[in-house]
């Protein structure tokens, strides 16, 4: 039985598994912080993401707006809104991510891997594979679809983790200064972009987000100010900890390692069971439009739900042996990515970057072990993944 029902607890976020069993055990009820609701079982997590009348991904925005932060364009996100605004606004940035903007990235994509593999094996002795790789990629990634200058990409990641920080964090009067001071410099540099290809377009993410749609609709400038905004938090955090987890659930298994090691064809399968086990968007939050019951609970209006999907994806009723990490686990749907009209406008791209990540490392590699126990995860509870993953690598002999 665990020792308390705080989903924040230090004991809880190193290793949450046994207390999401109890929850879903459960059932739906209240936990701390903030005693918000937390939802863990498979259905009843699908049953709160697909509706978002009575769900609302407002229930998102609110740590985002602390009261010392005059404005934050993230809350403006689709990421945060409901039908029908999110409807009009998914429908005009989903090209952007779709099978032919993938492709046009694909090949810069593997060159960043096979970049950044190259310097991560230059390095004597353990490294942090944290710091020298998995930071890296999603940045650098961020930075090509924004048509960034690459010494600019350094602050890319200063910018995203302020966002990323910002509902969990407990900031001094100088630190509030500080991201005030930030956010404010991302808004300048994303408007001068946005100047910058109003006047001369190009194949970039921006260009398409001010190309008109077909029926000659457009974005207005607010709109592409708040979607760059949210792909930061979106799409930095969650891709460098899929990077790090698998790298942190092999290094506990040699059978898998090795055989995914010796054939790279096993990667697409490896990445989706670590989307399951071990996934790097750990929870999201929706508030409660209207007093409802919900699996025999009664939700007030305005309650704050905390969907699990980290302990949905744990649940034997939909994933049998569940807490097993089993590469070959025949497929079944999960909730990696959420699921409904917020699902995952990234999926495709992260699925891309780790796989093309993955594949330039593991084809340098004899093998791997890790230099420290135990891992110490990141405090949050919507994002999980090791703060550092010191790693020693065994270089594959050259090919002759
Ligand atoms: C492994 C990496 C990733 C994971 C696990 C992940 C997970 C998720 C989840 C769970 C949601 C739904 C949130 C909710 O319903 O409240 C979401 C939405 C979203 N993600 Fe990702 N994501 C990843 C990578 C990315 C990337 C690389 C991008 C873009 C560069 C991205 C962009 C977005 C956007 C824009 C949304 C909001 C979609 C909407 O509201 O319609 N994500 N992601």
């Amino acid at each position: 039985m665990p020792r308390t029902l705080d989903l924040m607890a230090p004991e809880v976020r190193a290793n949450p598994y046994p207390l999401y069993a109890e929850l879903r055990h459960t059932g739906i009820r209240q936990v701390e912080p903030g005693g918000m609701w937390a939802v863990s079982r498979y259905e009843d997590v699908v049953a709160v993401m697909k509706d978002p009348r009575r769900f609302s991904s407002a229930g998102l925005g609110q740590g985002f707006l602390p009261p010392w932060l005059p404005r934050n364009p993230v809350t403006e996100s689709l990421v945060m809104k409901d039908p029908p605004v999110h409807t009009r606004l998914r429908g005009r940035v989903s090209r952007a991510f779709g099978p032919a903007a993938l492709a046009a990235l694909e090949p810069r994509i593997r060159a960043l891997a096979e970049q950044l593999t190259e310097q991560l094996l230059l390095q004597q002795g353990p490294v942090d594979f944290m710091a020298r790789f998995a930071l890296h990629l999603p940045v650098s990634v961020l930075g090509l679809l924004f048509g960034l200058e690459p010494q600019q990409y350094p602050r890319l990641k200063e910018w995203a983790d302020d966002l990323v920080n910002l509902p969990a964090g407990r900031h001094s009067p100088e630190e509030q200064v500080r991201v005030r001071e930030s956010l404010a410099s991302l808004e300048r540099c994303f408007a001068e972009l946005i100047q910058t290809r109003r006047e001369s377009p190009g194949d970039d993410l921006v260009s398409e987000l001010l190309r008109p749609d077909t029926d000659g609709s457009v974005l207005s400038q607010e709109e592409i100010m708040s979607f760059l905004f949210a792909l930061l938090p979106a799409g930095v955090e969650t891709t460098v900890y899929l990077l790090a987890n698998t790298l942190a659930v092999l290094s506990e298994r040699p059978e898998e390692r090795a055989r995914v090691l010796a054939d790279r064809s096993l990667i697409p399968r490896l990445l989706e069971e670590v989307l399951r086990y071990e996934p790097p968007g750990h929870s999201s939050l929706r508030l409660v439009t209207e007093e409802t019951e919900l699996s025999g609970v009664h939700l007030p209006r305005g309650a704050i739900v905390v969907v699990l999907l980290a302990a949905a994806l744990r649940d034997e009723g939909h994933f049998p042996q569940a807490d097993q990490f089993l590469i070959d686990r025949e497929r079944a749907s999960h909730l990696a990515f959420g699921h409904g009209v917020h699902y995952c406008l990234g999926a495709m791209l992260a699925r891309l970057e780790a796989r093309l990540g993955l594949e330039a490392l593991f084809s340098r590699l004899q093998d791997f072990s890790r230099t420290s126990d135990p891992l110490h995860w990141a405090p949050s509870l919507i994002a999980r993944g090791p703060l550092a993953l010191p790693l020693q690598l065994i270089p594959a002999p050259p090919l002759r």
